[in-house]
C-alpha cells in the first residue's frame, strides 16, 4: 500500500515500540516513543489513544476557574510559525502556558527570514537558545522534518505545506470520540480541497489507523490522482457520496496553494461541492459536521448548517485543540528526558 508520503516524495517513518529496562530487570513500555511529532503517518492505533486519553483530562482543566499547572515550570516552548494562523498559534500558547511553560511566538515579519537567512540557520540558531519545544509551521512540505533532523528539542509539527498537521487530526478525532465514543467503524466523509489540504492527510491516516471508513468528496481537479491506493473511497457527487455518513468533514478552499484554474467560479462550487442543508439530507440524521477553519461561508459550507449547533461540533473543535495540544507537550517534554528516543 502506498502511503501519502510516497504520494508527495517524502520518506514515511515508522516508530518501533521502545522498551526501557527497568532496574528490576522488567521492562516499562513508554507510551509515546517519539522526540517528535511531525504527522499521524506511522503513529499505532496505541500511541494515538495516549494522546487522546491524556487529552481527556486537561478537556476538565480547562473548564475550571484556575486553568493553570505548573507540570513545564522551566520549559521554553517556541511557537515558529513561517505562515500566517490565528487558531493554532494562540491554541499551542494557550496550551503552552496553561501547562506552566515560558512560550515564546517568532513573529517572521521582523525575523532574519526576511533577510534571507536559510530555515537551517534560523533552526541551529534557535536551537542555540536551548528550548525544549519548537512547533513549527511552514509552507513546505517536508521543512519540519528537515528542522527536526537539526535540533537537540521536541519538535511539532503545526502544518507543513500540503504534507500534515497532526495536531488537528488529533482534536477532530477526540471530538468525535466524545460525542460518538468510538471511531471504529464509523463512516466519516472529508468534503473539498482535498489537494492542496495537510488536515485531510493527517485525518485520512487516522481515521483509517483507528478503523473508521474514509470517503473523499471533491472535483476531479482537487484531488490527487492515486488516493485511493491509501485505502479511501472517492466521489465527485455530494449527494452520493454523503449517503448515510456519520461524520462530514468540510475544508476551507485553499486559494492561496492554488495556480491556475481548479474550479470555474466560487458560485458554481458552491452549488455542487457546498454544504446546505439539501446535500446534508443525504447523511445521517444525527451526523456531526466539522470544519477546522478558516470558514468562508457561502463558499464551502452555508452559514445556516454552519452554525446549527445541533449537528455542527465546529466550536467544540477549536476547544479540544487546546486539551489535544497540551497533551502532546507533556508527552514530548516527558521523552526529552528519555536518550534512547534520541534518533527517533
Ligand atoms: C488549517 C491549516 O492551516 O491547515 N487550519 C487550521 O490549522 N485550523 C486548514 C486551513 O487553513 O484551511
Amino acid at each position: 500500500m502506498r502511503t501519502s508520503s510516497d504520494l508527495l516524495d517524502l520518506p514515511g517513518w515508522a516508530g518501533a515500540p521502545i522498551m526501557r529496562p527497568m532496574q528490576d530487570g522488567t521492562s516499562d513500555r513508554v507510551p509515546f516513543p517519539h522526540r517528535h511529532l511531525l504527522g499521524i503517518e506511522g503513529l499505532s492505533p496505541d500511541e494515538i489513544t495516549v494522546l487522546l486519553d491524556r487529552s481527556e483530562a486537561y478537556v476538565e482543566q480547562n473548564r475550571q476557574a484556575d486553568k493553570k499547572k505548573s507540570l513545564l515550570r522551566g520549559r521554553t516552548i517556541i511557537n515558529l510559525f513561517f505562515e500566517n494562523s490565528t487558531r493554532t498559534r494562540t491554541s499551542f500558547e494557550l496550551a503552552g502556558k496553561r501547562l506552566g511553560g515560558d512560550v515564546i511566538n517568532m513573529s517572521l515579519s521582523t525575523s532574519s527570514i526576511k533577510k534571507g537567512e536559510t530555515l537551517i540557520d534560523t533552526a541551529m540558531t534557535l536551537n542555540a537558545m536551548h528550548p525544549d519545544v519548537l512547533i513549527v509551521r511552514h509552507p513546505n512540505s517536508g521543512a519540519v522534518k528537515l528542522l527536526s533532523e537539526k535540533v537537540n528539542c521536541a519538535v511539532i509539527n503545526a502544518g507543513d505545506g500540503i504534507h500534515e498537521h497532526p495536531t488537528q487530526a488529533l482534536l477532530d478525532a477526540l471530538t468525535i470520540r466524545r460525542r460518538r465514543a468510538t471511531l471504529q467503524g464509523l463512516l466519516v466523509a472529508i468534503c473539498g480541497d482535498i489537494a492542496h489540504s495537510r488536515v485531510a492527510r493527517s485525518n485520512i491516516h487516522l481515521l483509517l489507523a483507528m478503523g473508521a471508513r474514509v470517503r473523499l468528496i471533491a472535483p476531479a481537479t482537487l484531488i490527487p490522482s492515486s488516493v485511493e491506493r491509501l485505502g479511501v473511497e472517492v466521489f465527485h457527487d455530494m449527494n452520493a457520496g454523503l449517503k448515510d455518513v456519520d461524520i462530514i468533514m468540510m475544508l476551507r478552499l485553499q486559494q492561496e496553494r492554488m495556480q491556475g484554474g481548479f474550479f470555474p467560479s466560487v458560485r458554481e462550487y458552491f452549488t455542487f461541492f457546498g454544504l446546505d442543508y439539501a446535500k446534508l439530507a443525504n447523511a445521517k440524521a444525527d451526523a456531526l459536521i466539522m470544519h477546522p477553519g478558516p470558514m468562508n461561508r457561502g463558499v464551502e459550507i452555508d452559514a445556516e448548517v454552519a452554525d446549527d449547533f445541533g449537528r455542527s461540533v465546529i466550536r467544540e473543535q477549536v476547544e479540544m485543540g487546546v486539551a489535544v495540544r497540551m497533551a502532546c507537550l507533556e508527552v514530548l517534554t516527558e521523552n526529552l528526558d528519555r536518550p534512547e528516543l534520541r534518533n527517533l
